[in-house]
């Protein structure tokens, strides 16, 4: 029977109790779970002839390794432009499916400072493009106050590419298969130093969590100087910790000021 709503109209539907915040389906016809366990157990008991009946799972070598296809779709990856290509063309990642659009940067490709922030939001997500909502419009606020401006000299990109459903924290295998498109993104990017926003930042590039432990005090990653920052995000919620924030805008200064 030909459905009566077509795919796109199906799809902005969901995508529209999603944002209601709607996390599970539930079917108009109950299910008997019990009878379901009752089921799998008879399964698992039935003789091992029957089982060997069944196509065979597939031996380990053809399962795909997400992250070995990351890493390999972004090696291959020549310039930015190829990256994100790369990122586009990547269907291992289950954010992908419920994401409007790829998040991939913005600003200024090879300037000094790149920013590495966590996860497209709703305003991210809807815009394509890194920082947009208010978070980044203050993010946008502090550069200026040392002096830096998106458009012209910073660059920015996020730990993920693709908005979570409902803002939830990545999971660490999706982070696993982002990583390696981080690290080419950087080395494609080429700056002369990073700032990390934020704890999925700080873990995904420096290993480590506890941003406000670790904020104000600069380390390396991927052979690069490194300054940890709270996120914008929690700075609206906690206008207190803007002190010591400018306190690390104020380091970032004086080092470019040095030359790096
Ligand atoms: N928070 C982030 O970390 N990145 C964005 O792009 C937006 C909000």
């Amino acid at each position: 029977m030909e459905s009566a709503i077509d795919w796109h109209r199906a799809r902005a539907l969901l995508e529209w109790q999603l944002e209601l915040g709607v996390d599970e389906t539930i079917s108009d016809a109950p299910i008997d779970r019990f009878a379901l366990e009752r089921a799998l157990r008879e399964k698992a008991a039935t003789p091992a002839v029957a089982v060997a009946d069944k196509a065979p799972a597939p031996p380990a070598e053809t399962r795909v390794d997400p992250v070995a296809v990351a890493r390999q779709a972004a090696d291959a990856a020549g310039d930015l432009e190829a990256l994100r290509a790369a990122l586009g063309g990547f269907e291992h990642c289950e954010l992908k499916k419920g994401a409007r659009n790829l998040v991939f940067s913005d600003g200024v490709p090879g300037a000094r400072v790149m920013i590495v922030g966590e996860a497209p939001g709703r305003d991210e997500d809807r815009e394509g493009r890194p920082f947009v909502g208010r978070a980044g419009q203050l993010l946008d606020r502090m550069l200026a106050a040392i002096g830096l401006a998106r458009a012209e000299s910073v660059y920015i990109t996020n730990v993920l590419p693709w908005r979570p459903p409902q803002n939830r924290d990545p999971k660490p295998d999706e982070i696993a298969m982002m990583q390696p498109f981080l690290r080419r993104h950087i080395a494609l990017a080429a700056p002369e130093l990073l700032i990390i926003t934020g704890n999925i930042s700080a873990h995904a590039l420096l290993g480590k969590r506890g941003i406000t432990r670790l904020r104000g005090t600069w380390t390396e990653a991927l052979g690069l100087p490194a300054m940890p920052m709270v996120h914008p995000a929690y700075l609206l919620r906690t206008p207190l910790a803007k002190r010591e924030a400018w306190v690390d805008l104020l380091e970032i200064q004086a080092r470019l000021r040095q030359g790096t």
